[in-house]
């Protein structure tokens, strides 16, 4: 064995035995982050889509609880109150028992483009509207994996991970036992493990036997999937910045595909390339028996400055570009969203950073970018389908 080999063998020996000291002190279950959001009569009517007279009607008439009050006498609604009026008033949001999760790959193969904030955000906006979620994070970096409040590093001892699934030099073949709880109760999360980078090595290892190796590399995560795709209303993949086997494997198993690009030129020019090598990866998936067709793709502008020189520009020249194909209403840049982010929460879990007013207008941005996205995802199940007719920010059709 080699000098260099020898030195990095042991310093893996010792890196080792320096976190599972580090396991032991450092992890405290106790420290897991707890939601405590509560919602005004305002607020709390539009999550469940209704007016708010609606709901005091209903309170009044008894069908639904008085609901609770501050010592100031202001009425008040926690997230699992939303859930009992959606049940006590009949609101049924999403799929239909028989109908299949929408599957989104937020893919974009540029690094930092707002893949796993638009993942985090959008899963909390469609749970704050009563959708199961299921969120699977296949980027090593594991940035969404700590935004839910799962840190890679106690996963080290489990066999249940998503890494060990997509290996195929693991034996680990129970897709939802890599499950886990979030503290959103409609949230679930197939985290990111330290192994996920060694199963992209795994995956990309069988090349050399070819066929039916490839073909099974290729499909891990669309076969895993198709054991709960029943079990939630949308299933959010948040992909590496790269294209390999992990990244394959993300285009796969998804059923509809929203590519977020900042309104910078570099990239920007990046996605053209990215477009490109989006087509000629589904050529190579559906030459190894494994057809991909996507129910919807969308372009979202993730981080907008319009007051920035050039952004404007570079705003209508992608609204030129991509048309029909890029959603109305660009993500503004906001220091919100970065300081959420940077305290590993979305905007929806967190308090103004700054002013109310300044919290509020990107909270009302995300909720309309996302309204649309949830369109699309509403049109792909027939019980929910309503084109043609005016819809609301919920995706629903005004009574
Ligand atoms: N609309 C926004 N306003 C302000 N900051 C943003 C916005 N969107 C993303 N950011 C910030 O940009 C950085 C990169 O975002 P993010 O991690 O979501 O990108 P990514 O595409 O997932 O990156 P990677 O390719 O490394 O996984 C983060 O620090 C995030 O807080
Ligand atoms: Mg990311």
């Amino acid at each position: 064995m080699s000098y260099t080999v020898n030195t990095l063998r042991s310093l893996t020996r010792s890196c080792e035995q320096m976190r599972d000291r580090v396991k032991s002190v450092v992890f405290k279950p106790e420290d897991r982050k707890v939601l405590d959001l509560t919602f005004g009569p305002g607020v709390a009517a539009e999550l469940v889509g209704r007016t708010p007279e609606a709901l005091a009607k209903a309170e009044k008439e008894g069908r639904l609880p008085a609901p609770k009050q501050l010592n100031n006498g202001r009425r008040y609604y926690t997230l699992e109150d939303l859930t009992q009026i959606r049940e006590a008033l009949g609101i049924k949001v999403g799929k239909a028992p028989h109908e299949d999760a929408v599957i989104i790959a937020v893919q974009n193969f540029k690094g930092g483009v707002g893949k796993s904030t638009i993942t985090k955000h959008f899963a909390d906006f469609l749970a704050l509207r009563g959708y199961s979620v299921l969120v699977i994070d296949c980027d090593p970096q594991a940035s969404t994996t700590t935004m839910f409040d799962i840190q890679p590093e106690t996963l080290i001892d489990k066999e249940e991970t998503l890494g060990n699934y997509l290996s195929p030099r693991s034996v680990f073949d129970d897709f939802p036992a890599a499950i886990h709880d979030t503290a959103w109760p409609t949230i679930k999360i197939v985290p990111s493990s330290l192994g996920l980078q060694d199963a992209e090595w795994d995956l990309t290892s069988t090349l050399r036997e070819g066929g039916q190796a490839v073909r099974e590399g290729l499909q891990r995560l669309r076969i895993g999937l198709s054991s709960v795709v029943k079990d939630f209303d949308v299933i959010l993949l948040d992909p590496p910045p790269a294209m390999g086997f992990l990244g394959l494997n993300v285009m796969a198993a998804a059923t509809g595909m929203l590519v977020p690009v900042p309104a910078r030129q570099l990239d920007y020019l990046s996605t053209i390339h990215f477009m490109d090598t989006i087509a000629d990866n589904i050529e190579v998936l559906e030459a190894n028996g494994t057809p991909v067709d996507y129910g919807f793709i969308r372009i979202v502008c993730s981080a907008y400055t319009p007051s920035k020189p050039g952004e404007n520009d570079m705003w209508k020249m992608m609204q030129a570009t991509y048309a029909n194909f890029m959603l109305s209403q660009p993500v503004l840049a906001s220091e919100e969203i970065k300081n959420a982010t940077q305290a590993f929460r979305s905007i929806y879990e967190s308090k103004p950073s700054a002013s109310h007013g300044t919290y509020q207008r990107c909270r009302e941005n995300l909720d309309a970018v996302f309204g649309e996205v949830l369109q699309q995802v509403r049109e792909q199940w027939p019980s929910k389908s309503i084109s043609g007719l005016p819809v609301d920010a919920h995706g629903s059709v005004p009574a």
